[in-house]
Formats: C-alpha cells, structure tokens, sequence
C-alpha cells in the first residue's frame, strides 16, 4: 500500500480532526446541555471527562492509526491481533449508523439556510420546523447533504477533505467569533450568559446518576470517538507529529467552540425572550429561528448562523464517510469516487426511517449514544490497554523527543479510570435504556 494517501501537512491533520470534533454537538447539544445541567458546575465535569477520559481515549485511537497506517478495520489484523478486527468493524458500524441520521439533521440545516434567506419561518418557527422536519422534504434535504459530503470524500485525503476543513474550520471559528462579539452587544447578554454559565450545584447532585454519563458521553460523541475517525484520520499522519501535542490542540480548540456557541446562542435568546428551556432539535431549529424571525437583519443573522453550522456539520460527517471509504480503498479495486457514492447510498436508505419521522431519529440516536458508542470506545480502550501495551506506548512515544512518565501514566489510566468510567457510562446508559428515559439528543417530537 505504497501509494495510500497522507495528509499534505501536519497543519492540514489538526484542522481535519478539529473540523471532525466541532460539529452539531458543539452547537447545538453542548450550550444547552450545561445550561440545564448545572452550568458552569456542569462545565467542570465535562472538562474532567475531556481531560481524563476523552484524551486518553483520543490518544488510544491515534496509536492504532499512525501504527498501522490501515483502514479501522484492517488495522487491529496488522497488530497481529486479526480476531479484534470485530472492534474496528464495530466502530465503522457505529459511525455508518450514526451518519444515517446525522446527515438528516445536516439536511435540516440547509432549510434553515434557505428558510432564514426568504424569511420562510419568521412568521410560524413550530410550523416550519414540523414541516421541513420530517417526510418528503426532510428525505430531499438529506440527499443534498450526502451529495454535498460524497463530492468532498470523492476527491480524497488532501485535495478533497484537507483543502475543505483548511476553509471550513477557520470559517467557524471567525463566524462564531464575530456572532458572539455581536450577542454581547445584544440587551440579553448578561442574562445570557447568566443562565449559561452560573453555577448550579442543585441540579447537578438532583442528577448526579445522569449527568457523569451524560458528560462522559458528551466528551466521546464530541471528539468523535468510538466510530473509528479517529483511527481513520491518524492512519494518514507521520510518524514525526507528536500525537500528545495534536491531541491537545484539538481537544482544547473544540472545547472552546462549543463554549463559543453557547456565547452565541443564549444571548441571542434572551434578548427576545426565547424561552431557552428546550433541547434537542427544537432548541436550535425552534427558538434560534424564533429569535432570527425578531431581530432586525434577522435574514442576515440566521443565513450567517444557519452556515456556521451547516459547515461544522459537513466538516464532521466527511470524517465518518471517510472512515467507510477507507476500508473499501484498502480493500475493494473500485475508486474512491465509486465508493463515496455507494456509501452514500447505503447512508441514504438507512437514513430514510430518521428523515420520514423524528421519532426514528431519537431511536436510532437513543441506541448510538447509550450502546453502540460506549462499547466501541470501551473495546478500542481494552485492545490498546490490555492488548497492544507496551508496543501502544512506544508508538505514542514516536515523534514526541520522550514522554517522560505521560507513556506510562497513560497506559495505566487507560488501562483503569477510563476503562472504568466507560463501563460506568455503558451500564447507566443500559439501564436507562430498558427503563425508557429520555434520549440524550434528540428526543423525539
Ligand atoms: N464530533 C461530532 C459532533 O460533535 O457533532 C460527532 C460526529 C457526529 C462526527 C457525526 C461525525 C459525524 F458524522
């Protein structure tokens, strides 16, 4: 496999992982999420399980990529271990069921940059959204999404994926910027941000049992682990880039974009009176549409607003058609163009329940983010901790001039807090399951 692809540049590696991580979590799941939670309280959590859980476990998913420099799949029989080639197959099948339905929220967002253009929703934002939401519409809308991600994969690692998040993922980060700069001039700033980031200690020990899995969710579904990306993105890396440096830097920068939202959107909405007390779709697509269809240049705002999203949501499901593609690359004589197309169309049909009804959405999304999720990250975490060892250690030591006691301190916190806190959020996410409680995304409409 002499001819496989790599990234241009290093540079170009980071900014496709940061545009992998920041997508429709950090906008719209993430603000909302620590506001109802126990805000700033909340935040602590979630950066413990960032720092503790999320960057060890991002840190595992690079060892077997640059390791192998193979597909997800294949990667864990080129350790020499061809029976765990069902974990790599399990994430590949986490991240193709999670892309099912994501690319249907994806095609929501091209309405609302439609709809925020003609003003379609300023005069009924429920109605707009029952509409565009579900049924023949939403199954177009999501058919555009994955026309607009297939073209991208089609062209490849650096002229298709490296040249689009080059663009996209500074675009995002100066959009945000100038929309929060902008909130903050708004009458509900302060509010805003007070319902945002004031610490809340009631909330968070009245939901103790579901907040730790909520946040520890929350910190693998953001950095895009456990659906093989991660695997898949640093099989193209060298072996001179210090995978503890590149972790952090994505780690760090998609934790403050989904701060930066929150900047964004609670001002916005308590400068209108939105009751922000939603999540899940409506909360977005609802009250910021609400928000837009009130404020003067409201076409302007929800078109600039509407985008940012739109990009960090095709930024991010490039990575997971990406993770597909590969596999059939490694393994099958057809091009990448073939191949961007048929997983398209696999995505497209088992995306067709979510896109004639949300209430499929918030199943399928239910099942992602309580099992399939957790137990992907959990085998990847075993493999390297218990399996792979010692040779995971020396590959993380490649390209870092010595780690110093982190190689070690690593191994073992993988081998122990992260693999136990991740049976912690597989066993509550189970019995929340069986007991019906809500989803933690998308709750059905
Ligand atoms: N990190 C992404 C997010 O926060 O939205 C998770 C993700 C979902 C990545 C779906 C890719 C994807 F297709």
């Amino acid at each position: 496999m002499s001819d496989r692809e790599t990234w241009a540049t290093r540079l170009g590696f980071i900014l496709a992982a940061i545009g992998s991580a920041v997508g429709l979590g950090n906008i719209w799941q993430f603000p909302f999420k620590t506001a109802t939670n126990g805000g700033a309280v909340f935040l602590v959590f979630y950066l413990a399980a960032v720092l503790l859980i999320g960057v060890p476990a991002i840190l595992a998913e690079f060892v077997v990529g640059r390791r192998t420099k193979s597909n997800a799949i294949d990667a864990f029989a080129e350790l020499g271990h061809p029976q765990f080639r069902i974990v790599g197959a399990l994430g590949v099948f986490t991240g193709f069921w999670i892309l099912s339905y994501y690319d249907v929220v994806g095609g929501w967002v091209l309405r609302y940059i439609l709809g925020s253009a003609t003003g379609a929703y300023f005069g009924n934002p429920a109605e707009y959204f029952g509409a565009v939401s579900a049924g023949p519409e939403a199954v177009l809308a999501q058919a555009l999404f994955l026309i607009i991600c297939m073209s991208i994969v089609a062209l490849g690692i650096e002229d298709g994926i490296e040249k689009a998040t080059k663009v996209m993922v500074p675009s995002i980060v100066l959009l945000m910027l100038a929309l929060a700069a902008w909130a903050a001039t708004l009458g509900g700033a302060a509010d805003g941000y007070a319902y945002f980031l004031t610490p809340d200690f009631s909330t968070l020990t009245a939901n103790a049992g579901d907040v730790i899995p909520f946040a520890v969710g929350q910190a693998f579904f953001t950095l895009s682990l456990g659906m093989a990306i991660m695997i898949t993105y640093s099989s193209y890396i060298d072996e001179d880039d210090s995978l503890p440096v590149d972790g952090g830097i994505i780690v760090v920068t998609n934790t403050l974009i989904g701060v930066l939202a929150g900047l964004v959107v609670f001002p916005i909405l308590f400068a209108i009176g939105v009751s922000p007390d939603t999540s899940g779709p409506s909360a977005i697509f609802v009250a910021m549409a609400s928000a837009f269809g009130q404020l003067p240049a409201g076409r302007v705002l929800g078109v600039l607003f509407f985008g940012v999203v739109l990009i960090a949501a095709v930024s991010s499901a490039i990575s997971l058609l990406e993770v597909i593609v590969a596999y059939g690359v490694d393994n099958t004589g057809f091009s990448r163009l073939t191949l961007s197309f048929a997983a398209g169309a696999g995505l497209f049909v088992l995306g067709l329940p979510s896109a004639w009804d949300t209430a499929w959405l918030g199943w399928f999304d239910t099942l992602a983010y309580k099992l399939f999720l957790p137990l992907s990250v959990l085998l990847v975490l075993v493999f390297v901790g218990w399996v792979l060892s010692g040779e995971a250690v020396a590959e993380l030591r490649q390209g870092t001039g010595g780690l110093g006691a982190f190689g070690p301190v690593w191994l073992w916190m993988v081998r122990t807090v992260v693999i136990l806190a991740v049976i912690l959020t597989l066993a509550l996410g189970l019995q929340t399951l069986f007991l019906g409680s809500e989803p933690a995304i998308v709750p059905p409409i």
